[in-house]
């Protein structure tokens, strides 16, 4: 088959869908791959290191969509890519059209078939496409959360490990899932003081297993939250319920209950927010003051760690493309659920229950097309 992989034109956006050593292994699998010029050079990646690998680099964008049989992107394609999409040509990248009706109408015009990364699915129900961000996402957490405990960052002043004979920072972590255990692990690595909340009985009892003499579980609700937010220096918001808008555990009159210069790092900024004066901002600008209680709050944090998030996303996609690409999209979709439910559009029909409903459009089962 032919793959294309063209260079990533979102604002900000580093990442790429390839590296070399998926190269490689496509190549062994007897695919020609096509790689726009510069498009690794984000995360690390020169032409060069590609064409040792075996690919072809082609100068533009044009080109790569033009000649190619599947394309392999990272982030969904923004308005000046919708046009170079081809009918019938298969589309493997995050699409998250629930959130956005122009890019659905216009992958619908296309005739292509969009297969989502977000909606990749195993049989426990788990998105192991999604997956390795959230653990980007979670270990950055208290990265950032710490830098910003700092003093000239605008923080309490207070170093997470503290020194002998001075208590370490109280970190609480809002949501015991991907991004809260492994903001969990670092925190508690660190020398945190570290308590995770969950609604998950089952996940409480799983973490206080699994997590080192540090870490606390607790109950999830209003009066338990009420009462920790008081006394924590870094609280960092890793609730999820699918499909849905976050929850607002913390509410605005919540803060004034904090000691001034707690930080609050919102990881769920990007389903809303769990925190309710959390509003999404960017690497340039990240943080914001709100009754003397620090916001972090960017929607994108693997963005800022490029090399790691490229080699985190394509260890988890690249077996997926091999699959697509060795076998073509149907059989492969036949042969596998998991990605039979990463389709999403196909030939201007969508076949994501989600999708459809969202924007009241007809829905056809993927099925149909196999
Ligand atoms: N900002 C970013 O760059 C970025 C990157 C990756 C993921 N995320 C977001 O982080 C969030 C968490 O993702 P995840 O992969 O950890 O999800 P997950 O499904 O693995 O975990 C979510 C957890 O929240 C728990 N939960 C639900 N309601 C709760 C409540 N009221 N109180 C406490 N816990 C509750 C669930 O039981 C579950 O354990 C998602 O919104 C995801 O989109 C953001």
């Amino acid at each position: 088959m032919i793959i294309g992989v063209p260079k990533e034109i979102k604002n900000n956006e580093n990442r790429v869908a390839v590296t070399p050593a998926g190269v490689i292994e496509l190549s062994k699998n007897g695919h020609q791959i096509y790689v726009q010029s510069t498009a690794g050079l984000g995360s690390g990646f020169a032409d060069e290191q590609y064409e040792e690998a075996g690919a072809t680099i082609l100068p533009t964008i044009e080109e790569t969509y033009a000649i190619a049989e599947m394309i392999m992107k990272v982030k969904e394609p923004i308005e000046p890519e919708y046009k170079l999409i081809k009918k019938d040509q298969l589309v493997f990248t995050y699409f998250h059209f629930a959130s956005y009706e122009p890019l659905t109408k216009a992958m619908m015009a296309s005739g292509a078939v969009c297969l989502a990364y977000e909606t990749v699915e195993k049989p426990d129900r788990s998105l192991p496409l999604l997956v390795p961000m959230s653990e980007v996402a979670g270990r950055m957490s208290i990265q950032e959360g710490a830098k910003y405990l700092e003093k000239p960052m605008g923080g309490r002043g207070i170093l997470l490990g503290g020194v002998p004979g001075v208590r370490p920072a109280k970190v609480l972590i809002l949501g015991g899932g991907v991004v809260g255990t492994n903001a969990a692990k670092m925190a508690a690595g660190m020398g945190a003081d570290v308590t995770i909340m969950d609604v998950s009985l089952p996940r409480l009892r799983y973490l206080d297993d699994v997590m080192p003499a540090n870490v606390n579980t607790f109950m999830s609700n209003e009066f338990n939250i009420r009462e920790l937010i008081r006394n924590h220096d870094l609280i960092v918001g890793a609730v999820l319920i699918p499909g849905a808008k976050a929850p607002h555990l913390i509410t605005r009159d919540m803060l004034k209950e904090m000691n001034p210069g707690t930080v609050l790092v919102d990881v769920a900024v990007d389903q809303g927010g769990c925190i309710e004066t959390c509003r999404p901002t960017t690497h340039q600008d990240p943080t914001y003051v709100i009754d003397g209680i620090l916001h972090y709050c960017v929607a994108n944090m693997p963005g800022a760690v490029p090399y790691t998030s490229t080699l985190a996303l394509t260890n988890a996609t690249l077996p997926y493309a091999i699959q697509l690409a060795n076998k073509g999209w149907k059989k492969a979709c036949q042969d596998n659920r998991e990605l039979l439910l990463g389709l999403n559009v196909i030939n201007g029909e969508i076949v994501y229950e989600g999708v459809a409903k969202a924007f009241n459009l007809p829905f056809a089962p993927a099925e149909k097309f196999l």
